[in-house]
């Protein structure tokens, strides 16, 4: 076990700096994620963890050890692939002893760690079969298998499950969370799945270009996005955004309206607003819901509605154009056409200077 700290790491690739400025702190046992568009510079920021890509500028320190400059062996980390990167020639036994091996390893302690790898990935029965007779999930797990043999002090794991189907996804998440139940180790994951970062993170980072927009455990991101950013990139489906203009500000609260909403009162949360700025009015889908008679906010009327099982996303347009998103009560059927009054939660609004 151990913990990582990152302070003002920047990566340069030629002129092009893609890692511009990072400070992360993960704790003794953490389960970090790394979310963020493609090409933000999860990747590359793992791979300096690991020591596969040089750090251009900053420090990176393992329990309080400083890094920058250490073989990747010597880091006390594993790294985990989307791409599982396992030997197709070797059996399962020989891909998971292969660091050990590498390293010699005396036959009976590599026996010893790879029968328990083989315990808590449940592939005892598979050890002598070659990576061509196993499922995707299996062939993850060997790859898994040969991290844990190395007992690192940090994880590290790119997509790991990205190439797996729905099913087999949800089974190996659960997996890689017991996982660290048991290990205790700190482990950085990153992924592009809001349900594998919701579940499985104790403290997700939010990168963008290069940056950190946020960092903090999933509900608080959830609940309160500190940018317009994080607030679209985290929750399915994303947060709905209205450009409204300011018509009053107290200490707690700032009234806003525009042409289709009437003035509501929605929570200030200590941010800087002026009167008739223009900003941005963020509602959930969750909680955008049918309006009881008279009591309407907006209008909108429905374009499409999709029935999903566990609840119905309508698809709104309002007067002025813009699209919302409501998810509502699964059994809920709501005919294109139709025009509605709906309301939110003001106290679950979110408003942010920034403009879309
Ligand atoms: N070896 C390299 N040489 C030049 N540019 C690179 C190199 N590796 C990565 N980059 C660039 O650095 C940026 C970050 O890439 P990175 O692979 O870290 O993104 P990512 O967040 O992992 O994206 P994805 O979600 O698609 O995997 C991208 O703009 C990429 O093109
Ligand atoms: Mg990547």
């Amino acid at each position: 076990m151990a913990t990582v700290k990152l302070r003002d790491i920047r990566k340069s690739f030629g002129p092009v700096e893609v890692i511009k400025g990072v400070d992360i702190d993960i704790a003794d046992g953490e389960f970090v994620v790394f979310v963020g568009p493609s090409g933000c510079g999860k990747s590359t920021l793992l791979r300096m963890i690991a020591g596969l890509e040089d750090i251009t500028e900053g420090t990176l320190e393992i329990d309080g050890a400083r890094m920058n400059d250490l073989q990747p062996s010597r880091r006390g980390i594993a790294m985990v692939f989307q791409s599982y990167a396992i030997f197709p020639h070797m059996t399962v036994r020989e891909n998971v002893a292969f660091g050990l091996t590498i390293n010699n390893v005396g036959k009976a302690d590599k026996a010893s760690k790879v029968a328990e790898a083989a315990r808590i990935l449940q592939m005892e029965h598979l050890l002598d079969r070659r990576p061509s007779e196993l499922s995707g999930g299996q062939r993850q797990r060997v790859a898994i298998g040969r991290a844990i043999v190395r007992d690192p002090k940090v994880f590290l794991f790119d997509e790991p499950l990205s190439n797996l189907d729905a099913a087999l996804r949800m089974d190996m998440r659960m997996e890689i969370g017991k996982l660290h139940q048991d290990l205790g180790a700190s482990m950085i994951y990153v992924t592009h799945d809001q349900v594998e970062a919701m579940t499985l993170a104790d403290k997700i980072v939010v990168l963008r270009d290069g940056m950190v927009m946020q960092a903090g455990p999933p509900m608080e991101l959830y609940h309160e996005p500190a940018n317009l950013f994080v607030a679209g990139f985290l929750g399915a489906p994303s947060m709905n955004f209205l450009t409204v203009a300011v018509e009053e500000v107290s200490d707690d609260w700032v009234q806003v309206s525009n042409s289709v909403l009437s003035s509501v009162k929605v929570p200030r949360k200590g941010r800087e607003f002026t009167m008739g700025q223009n900003v941005t009015l963020g509602i959930r889908p969750q909680y955008l819901i049918q309006a009881a008679d008279g009591q309407g906010m907006l209008k909108g009327k429905v374009v499409r509605s999709e029935r999903l099982g566990n609840e119905t996303v309508v698809n709104l347009a309002i007067a002025d154009g813009t699209q919302l998103i409501a998810a509502i009560n699964a059994d809920t059927v709501l005919d294109p056409g139709l025009l509605l009054a709906w309301t939110f939660d003001t106290l679950q609004a979110h408003l942010f200077p920034e403009q879309l």
